[in-house]
């Protein structure tokens, strides 16, 4: 009896914490608005994109970027990208060259994010809060809502991914709302994330690429639009935070590469059964059964945020292809499996 109490009682302390309102993106337009209405009033409100959500707010606007930073618990050297409607709208905040160009071109709209030098001319500048003292910013033309909002806002939507700063990207509203629990926060259901894993983020110097964050968008098809090398990012120098050892991480511990699944582990599987042993897993989620990436990506976070629910002392991931987007995959889960850093 006393148990079934403390249950009730928790549901209705978690239900009372829950301050997030979650309204479904409508044909007429009616949660855009209200949308609209939280980012010109200076205010933060998260948003589906194709690849994650993001906890948006007006570039533009000192302190609604300072909310972004202290909701997430961001650390302030953390640059935000900024999202446009368009391409020229880019260009009023970054110098793009030819290659730059010919990049935007071919993936905007779309999960593809350029670092740029930064141009200080800009009519009303980006808060300095974006751009972490740094030289350069990061421009990315989203598909569909928040390049249409940056359009009708007149200025980019700063939106770093929409997890609490180091743990896992969310792909659902509902993930978004949970790690906002005493917050009021708007949030937009756009229902599943397509890519599910956060953009490409490339920089772009005057004789190659640097990969800082792999993503949809590989090295073959940045060298096809480009006729550039294509280069891996990081070596001792941190140019994106999101390239920290430990990123992207659930609570529980990740042994990656696994095909013996030990007894009362949760199991992140990948394709078929075969020459696996999955007897001993607790809970599992397959992220695709044929061995698809691009379902595997789109599954990848709610997996994770899944098996985590479940409080397991260790999640066991089998080995996932290489390949394509399988390299941003892989990426995540070296992030998600590296010691934590100290908060
Ligand atoms: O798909 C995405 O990119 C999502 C959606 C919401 O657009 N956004 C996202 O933002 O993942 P965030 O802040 O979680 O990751 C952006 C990464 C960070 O690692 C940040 O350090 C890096 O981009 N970044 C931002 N500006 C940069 C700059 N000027 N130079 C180098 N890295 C930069
Ligand atoms: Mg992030």
């Amino acid at each position: 009896m006393r148990s079934t109490h403390c249950v009730a009682l928790l549901a209705v302390s978690k239900e009372i914490l829950r301050l997030a309102t979650i309204i479904p993106i409508d044909e007429a337009g009616a949660a855009e608005q209200a949308a609209l209405e939280r980012l010109e009033a200076g205010d933060a409100v998260a948003l589906p994109t194709e690849t994650v959500y993001g906890l948006a707010a007006d570039a533009c606007h000192d302190a609604a970027v300072a909310k972004v930073f202290r909701l997430k618990g961001r650390p302030s050297f953390n640059p935000l990208i900024c999202h446009v409607a368009d391409i020229a709208m880019a260009r009023a905040f970054g110098t793009f060259d030819d290659n730059a160009l010919r990049l935007a071109e071919a993936f905007w709209p779309g999960p593809l994010t350029l670092v740029l030098p930064r141009r200080d001319d800009a009519e009303r500048p980006v808060s300095p809060g974006v751009l972490a003292g740094l030289d350069t910013i990061a421009l990315r033309q989203p598909a569909g809502l928040v390049s249409r909002l940056a359009a009708r806002l007149g200025r980019p939507i700063a939106a770093p991914s929409a997890n609490r700063s180091g743990g896992v990207s969310p792909t659902t509203a509902d993930h978004v709302a949970r790690a906002y629990p005493a917050t009021e926060l708007l949030v937009l259901d756009g229902g599943p994330c397509r890519i599910g894993l956060e953009s490409t983020v490339v920089k772009v110097e005057a004789d190659r690429l640097v990969v800082l964050r792999p993503g949809a968008i590989d090295e073959h098809m940045l060298a096809a639009a480009t006729g550039l090398p294509v280069v891996a990012g990081g070596g001792d120098r941190i140019e994106a935070p999101g390239m920290l050892a430990s990123h992207y991480a659930p609570g529980a511990r990740l042994e990656l590469a696994v095909t013996h699944c030990p007894r009362g582990a949760a199991l992140i599987a990948f394709g078929s059964a075969d020459g696996k042993d999955r007897s001993g897993a607790s809970a599992t989620r397959n992220l695709s059964e044929t061995g698809d990436l691009d379902e595997a990506a789109a599954r990848l976070y709610a997996a994770m945020q899944a098996l985590d629910d479940t409080d397991p002392a260790l999640i066991c991931v089998e080995p996932i292809p290489d390949s394509g987007i399988g390299k941003a995959i892989n990426d995540r889960l070296r992030r998600a499996a590296a010691p934590k850093e100290p908060a």
